[in-house]
C-alpha cells in the first residue's frame, strides 16, 4: 500500500516511514524540509513541497496510488507558538484542511493524525483518559485540537475514518541508529541533557523545582518513538474495520520527574549532567501521564522500548554517533 506521510522527514515521521517500509508498504513522504531533514527520508520517495501548495498535494495523490494518509507535518514548539499564533494556526490547521480536501477529491478517506497530550492543558485527572476535557494552554495545543475537531466533522459528514494519536513525550531513537531526534532549535529535555553531559552545550536548566511532585520537578510520560511508530501501523489496520472518528492516548501510564531522567542519563553515559535550577517554563503542566488502556485494548498496542533506560540508551547512542 502507498501511504502519504506528511512530515515524514521529521522525528516521529521518519521512524514511522521506516516501520511502514518494514511492513511492506511504500511511505510517500511529503515534506517542505523547512524543519525536516533530507537524510531522514530513506524508505520511500520524497516529494519536497509545503502543504500550503494545493496543486502539489493534488499531484501527489494523482502520481502515487495513495490509499491512506499519516499526517505529521506541523510546527511543534509550544513556547514558539505563544509568540506566533497566526503562523501556528495557518501551518498546523489551515494546511491540514488542504490535505483533507485533497483526500476527498482523490477518494481517500483513511487518515491517522499526529495529535498530542497538549490538547488536555492542565489535567484535572491523572492518568489522563481520552474523554478528559480538552483545554489547551498553548496555540500549539489549540492547533492540534482544531484539527481533531475538523477530522470529527470529516468523519461525520464525509465518511472519513480518522484516528487521532495523542502522544505524550516522544523520546529515544531508532535502535538501529538509522534515524533519530534532531530539532533546530532543540527544546526537549533528553537531547539537551545529553548535550550538556557531553559538554556540547551549557548546563541544563531545570525548569521548576517547586512543583507538588516527590522531588519538586515536573512529571512526564516518556514513550519511545519506535513504539509510537508501531502504533501508527496498528491504527491504519484498525481503521479498515472502523469508520468514524477515534482518539487514542499513546503513553506508558508511568510518569517520571525531570531529576529521574537526569539521573538515568548519568547512569547510561557515565558522566554527570551539569544542571542549574531555574523558574518554571511558561505553559508547562506539572504532571502529564497517559491512561493508555484504550490503545492497549483496541489497537493491541504495547510499548516495548519505552523503559526510561532503553529510551535514554537509544537516544545516547544516536547522539554520540552523530
Ligand atoms: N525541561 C527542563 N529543561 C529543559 C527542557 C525541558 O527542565 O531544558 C523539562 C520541562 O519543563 C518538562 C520536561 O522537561 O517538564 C519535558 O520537557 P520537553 O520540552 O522535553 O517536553 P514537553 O513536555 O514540554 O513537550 C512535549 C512535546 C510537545 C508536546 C508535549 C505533550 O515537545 O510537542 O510533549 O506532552 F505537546
Amino acid at each position: 500500500m502507498h501511504v502519504l506521510v506528511t512530515g515524514g522527514a521529521g522525528y516521529i515521521g521518519s521512524h514511522t516511514a521506516k516501520a511502514l517500509a518494514a511492513a511492506g508498504h511504500v511511505p510517500v513522504v511529503m515534506d517542505s524540509l523547512e524543519r525536516g531533514h533530507r537524510w531522514a527520508v530513506r524508505w520511500g520517495p520524497l516529494v519536497e513541497a509545503n502543504l500550503a501548495d494545493r496543486e502539489a498535494l493534488r499531484r501527489v495523490f494523482a502520481d502515487y496510488r495513495i490509499e491512506a494518509v499519516i499526517h505529521f507535518a506541523a510546527y511543534i514548539a509550544v513556547g514558539e507558538s505563544v509568540h506566533q499564533v497566526g503562523r501556528y494556526l495557518r501551518n498546523n490547521f489551515v494546511s491540514t484542511l488542504n490535505v483533507l480536501e485533497a483526500m476527498e477529491e482523490a477518494g481517500v478517506s483513511r487518515i491517522v493524525f499526529s495529535s498530542t497530550a497538549a490538547i488536555y492543558g492542565d489535567p484535572k485527572q491523572v492518568p489522563i483518559p481520552e474523554d478528559h476535557p480538552t483545554a489547551p494552554v498553548s496555540p500549539y495545543g489549540e492547533s492540534k485540537l482544531m484539527v481533531e475537531r475538523a477530522l470529527s466533522w470529516y468523519a461525520a459528514c464525509h465518511g472519513f475514518s480518522a484516528a487521532c494519536l495523542r502522544y505524550f513525550n516522544a523520546a529515544g531513537a531508532d535502535p538501529d541508529g538509522e534515524t533519530g531526534e534532531v530539532h533546530e532549535p532543540e527544546t526537549h529535555l533528553i537531547p539537551l541533557a545529553l548535550d550538556a553531559a557531553m559538554g556540547r552545550r551549557p548546563p541544563l536548566e531545570i525548569y521548576g523545582t517547586d512543583y507538588a511532585t516527590p522531588d519538586g520537578t515536573a512529571i512526564r510520560d516518556y514513550v519511545h518513538v519506535s513504539d509510537l511508530a508501531a502504533a501508527h501501523l496498528l491504527a491504519l489496520d484498525y481503521l479498515r474495520g472502523h469508520a468514524g472518528f477515534v482518539a487514542f492516548n499513546l503513553g506508558t501510564g508511568t510518569g517520571v520527574t525531570v531529576r529521574e531522567v537526569l539521573s538515568t542519563i548519568e547512569q547510561v553515559v557515565g558522566r554527570p549532567v551539569p544542571a542549574r535550577e531555574c523558574g518554571r517554563r511558561a505553559g508547562d503542566s506539572p504532571v502529564l501521564v497517559a491512561d493508555p488502556r484504550k490503545a492497549f485494548a483496541e489497537l493491541g498496542w504495547q510499548p516495548r522500548l519505552s523503559s526510561l533506560r532503553t529510551i535514554v540508551e537509544t537516544a545516547a547512542r544516536w547522539h554520540t554517533t552523530r
